[in-house]
């Protein structure tokens, strides 16, 4: 399997590890074929997003594409992030192997969690605004 060596770099330094105290929504998203997990943690100023951080017991692939997600909604405006797709994401990684894909949907999935959970706490009916996460597709998932 060859990964790029933007794959590469953002799983050695994975840049926003850690989690943020009292951060403002927090998201966790499970993979059930391969049992990876993704927690989000997002700090909200000003409908955007100050600070992202997170944490992933998952692939290698999992951890590049949280990585770059965070990179770039960071400092961005809500409605913005909630545009990121996985799908950008894996072109600002310069691509990953096929059987990789559904890894970085978990990121995508992770930051929407994260808003959502940020309005709940607001009283705000979030699922208008970010939709429904849909779960991990039965047999898309590779170890
Ligand atoms: Fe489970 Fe990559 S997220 S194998």
């Amino acid at each position: 399997m060859v990964y790029s060596e933007k794959v590469m770099d953002h799983f050695a330094n994975p840049r926003n590890v850690g989690e943020i105290e009292n951060a403002d929504g927090i998201g966790e998203v499970g993979n059930s074929k391969c049992g990876d997990i993704m927690k989000m943690y997002i700090k909200v100023d000003d409908d955007t997003i100050s600070d992202v951080k997170f944490k992933t017991f998952g692939c290698g692939a999992a951890i590049a594409t949280s990585s770059m997600a965070t990179e770039l909604i960071k400092g961005k405006k809500i409605d913005d992030a909630l545009k990121l797709t996985n799908k950008a994401v894996m072109e600002a990684l310069d691509g990953l192997p096929p059987v990789k894909v559904h890894c970085s949907v978990l990121a995508e999935q992770a930051i929407k969690a994260a808003v959502s959970d940020y309005y709940q706490k607001k009283g705000i009916d979030p699922e208008p605004i970010v939709g429904i996460i849909p779960e991990c597709e039965e047999g898309h998932c590779h170890i």
